[in-house]
């Protein structure tokens, strides 16, 4: 329903799947944090647990917040399965993109170092070629014996990650290294593991998605082609780089990412509104929506009839992108998208000095291979003072690099970097839209910096 937040739904682009092992240790009950550690970094995760682990935990604990059944033993098999279902733990082996075992006991470093595979646990851990990441917690006489030290080392010369546990009280009274390392630090070792950054964690990040829809009759519309592909895939990967991500969507056929907030509307009045109600939260606002410019000035409330030839009035609908520049909160960034068909990089940038926005990416929608509907994009991402070329590339893969030339922005020495009189020289350069004159240029491109010099200060 329109307005409404939604919780997760099904995945959209291709999730990282991480399997959570789980051995016994009284550290097992943090087994459950990490799990949701991983959840919040986008990654999608299964379960197994050691047979001593399920005298910590219950399974059930795992299942419910995996969604999934959780691997407990080699021979249990669901009651359903076929005769020629895949054997378990090899269809899970080969599902994983990465193990991660929280806690690891010194006995199952040991089991591990040995290839001894007598569970379901060491018996993947054998089949898998995926990365293996492993915290250790026990009591730390056993951390530092000289086999444990002796197998965590010959863990490590294999590849597998050691997140070194921690110092401090341990269950068993004593003190000193032992304890089991803190969720996020583990989710961090994955997330480095699987080569995936997260950059944008601590970030909120405001995402606008798909076309917006204008009723002319109870039955039509004024509409655009966006179906929110773009948007969904810039979800995705904010939210797979550490980011709580909002996303405002208008009526899209796709599942939106995962663990991402959704708040569906209809019009570009309804769209303004959710945007303007999250704003305040966000401390990066990407609008890639293909928002109406024009909104009938009637809606007819019954189906209109057919009569001859009909003339529409139209009105313009507000600027939400404008609107949200002029209400930034110190530190906030704002990018914009730009969908032009004609001169697309001296159109950006018009829309870049109109607008004031941080940043406009471009995208030229006269070509048939990108832009709406498309499965991949080419733009250019343009701030006052660069413009980067985003060659042709899937969406997803564009959304990355897109990302990348946000967080570039927010790196000190270019938010740091007064508007210099060389700026206005290469604004000047530039080709400008017709009708202004570089004295209007130059005036809105000190008013548009002007935010995010102050905010600076603030800062
Ligand atoms: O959804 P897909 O099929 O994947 O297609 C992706 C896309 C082509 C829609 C996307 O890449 C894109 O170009 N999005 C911007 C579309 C657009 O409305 O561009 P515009 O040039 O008309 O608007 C410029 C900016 O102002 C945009 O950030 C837009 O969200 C914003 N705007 C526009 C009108 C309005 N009333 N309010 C706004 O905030």
């Amino acid at each position: 329903m329109n307005g409404e937040i939604e919780g997760p739904a099904s995945g959209y682009n291709r999730t990282m799947k991480v399997m959570v092992g789980v051995s016994g240790g009284i550290a097992a009950y943090k087994a459950a944090e990490v799990v949701r550690a991983l959840q919040r970094h986008a990654l999608e995760v299964r379960v197994t647990m050691t047979q001593a682990a399920t005298r910590f935990v219950q399974p059930l604990t795992f299942a419910a917040l995996s969604g999934h059944r959780v691997m407990t033993s080699l021979w249990e098999m669901p009651t359903d399965a076929s005769p020629d279902a895949p054997i378990d733990h090899i269809a899970e082996a080969q599902w994983a993109d990465l193990l991660v075992v929280a806690p690891a006991t010194a006995d199952i470093l040991a089991r591990f170092a040995h290839g001894l595979a007598d569970d379901f646990l060491t018996t993947m851990y054998l089949a898998t070629s995926a990365p293996v990441v492993v915290a250790p917690a026990m009591n730390s006489v056993m951390w530092e014996h000289a086999a444990t030290q002796a197998n965590v080392e010959m863990l490590r010369r294999r590849g597998v990650r050691i997140v070194e546990p921690d110092a401090g009280p341990l269950a068993c009274g004593m003190v000193g290294p032992g304890r089991m390392a803190e969720p996020e630090q583990i989710a961090n070792a994955v997330l480095n593991a699987l080569g995936r950054s997260h950059d944008l964690a601590g970030e909120v990040v405001l995402i606008t998605a798909g076309g917006t829809r204008e009723a002319l009759d109870p039955v039509r519309f004024l509409g655009n082609r966006s179906s929110g592909k773009m948007g969904y895939a810039l979800a995705e990967a904010a939210q797979s780089r550490g980011a709580r991500v909002i996303l405002v969507t208008g009526p899209s056929a796709l599942h939106p990412p995962i663990h991402c907030e959704v708040v569906r509307v209809t019009t570009a009045e309804e769209m303004r509104q959710a945007v303007l109600a999250r704003q305040a939260e966000a401390t990066l606002v990407i609008k890639s929506a293909a928002v109406a410019d024009y909104r009938p000035v009637v809606v007819a409330e019954q189906k209109l009839r057919r009569q001859g030839p009909m003339t529409l009035e139209l009105l313009p609908t507000e600027d939400i992108l404008a609107e949200v520049v002029r209400r930034r909160r110190p530190g906030q960034l704002i990018v914009g998208f730009a969908a032009e068909t004609e001169d697309t990089v001296e159109q950006g940038r018009a829309k870049l000095l109109r607008k004031g926005a941080d940043a406009i990416v471009v995208n030229d929608v006269g070509r048939e291979e990108i832009g709406f509907d498309s499965d991949h994009n080419a733009a250019t991402f343009l701030t006052l003072s660069t413009a980067i070329d985003l060659p042709f590339m899937p969406k997803r893969k564009l959304a990355d690099r897109v990302l990348d030339e946000v967080v570039a922005l927010r790196r000190p020495q270019s938010l740091l970097v007064e508007l210099s009189s060389t700026e206005l020289e290469l604004q000047r350069e530039m080709p400008v839209r017709e009708g202004s004159s570089v004295q209007q240029d130059e005036t809105a491109l000190r008013e548009s910096a002007a935010p995010r010099r102050k905010a600076l200060m603030i800062e």
